[in-house]
């Protein structure tokens, strides 16, 4: 996220590596207890969505180095990788914190009918019923280039899914109404305030119309 500092950080702490030689001043056990914490942290950033891009790599490097018994070495790398990993983590709370609550219209509790109000932004479901609209549903879920609900999920005859989130079946049991079932394809953080799952409605992936259509195709599974 912020790859010019972490690499001027880096620099500086590998310029230090040299100066501090390899006095072993910390023990084996000691560092392998920092890498563990290390890599807890980023486990954590990671899970909250916000994992930096080159932090495991410090980390594996901490790994090796601490192999070779060069431990100076190995609690600077393990150090920077967990500054890294408790810096995203706070960076991807802060980010999540901006996304606006469910305000006003309690979408989901009865009925097919909702509004949601994220601040300025007004979504409303609409209900489209018919296997005609099921049947766009599905084509819109199916498509790569649209919902692209198959990288994550399992989802009737769909071929070669994935298994990042859980198969979509039964809605109806899941989902006290379509209203509900579509907002969480909206925007799934109000359920799951740490989904990896795409705000498909609030980041303007699909239309209001179309996540109505995929809810007519899944409230048939
Ligand atoms: C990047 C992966 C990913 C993609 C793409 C994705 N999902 Fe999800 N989905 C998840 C994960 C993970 C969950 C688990 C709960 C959560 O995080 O919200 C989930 C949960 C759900 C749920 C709730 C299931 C339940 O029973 O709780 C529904 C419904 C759903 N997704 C529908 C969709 C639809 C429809 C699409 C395509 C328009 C889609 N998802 C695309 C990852 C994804």
């Amino acid at each position: 996220m912020h790859p010019i500092m972490g690499t001027a950080l880096r620099t500086v702490l590998l310029t230090a590596t040299l100066f501090a030689g390899n006095s072993n001043a910390t023990t084996a056990s000691e560092v392998e207890q920092l890498i563990r914490e290390a890599a807890a942290t980023l486990d954590k950033a990671s899970s909250a969505g916000g994992e930096w891009r080159n932090s495991r790599k410090l980390l594996k490097k901490a790994r090796a180095a601490a192999k070779e018994g060069n431990l100076n070495q190995a609690v600077l790398l393990a150090s920077e990788a967990k500054r890294e990993g408790e810096l995203a983590y706070t960076q991807a709370k802060a980010e999540y914190a901006k996304i606006p609550t469910l305000k006003t219209g309690a979408v989901g509790t009865a009925g097919d009918t909702g509004t949601l109000a994220f601040g300025a932004i007004t979504a409303k479901y609409q209900a489209t019923t018919g296997p005609d609209a099921a049947r766009a549903g599905k084509e819109l879920a199916f498509d790569g280039r649209k919902g692209n609900c198959l990288a994550c999920h399992m989802i009737g005859n769909g071929v070669g899914p994935g298994n990042l989130g859980p198969p979509l079946l039964a809605m109806k049991a899941r989902f006290p109404s379509k209203a509900a079932l579509w907002a969480q394809i909206w925007e799934p953080r109000l359920r799951s305030p740490e989904s990896i799952m795409p705000p498909f409605g609030r980041h303007r992936i699909l239309s209001d119309a179309e996540i109505s259509k995929i809810v007519e195709y899944l409230w048939s599974l």
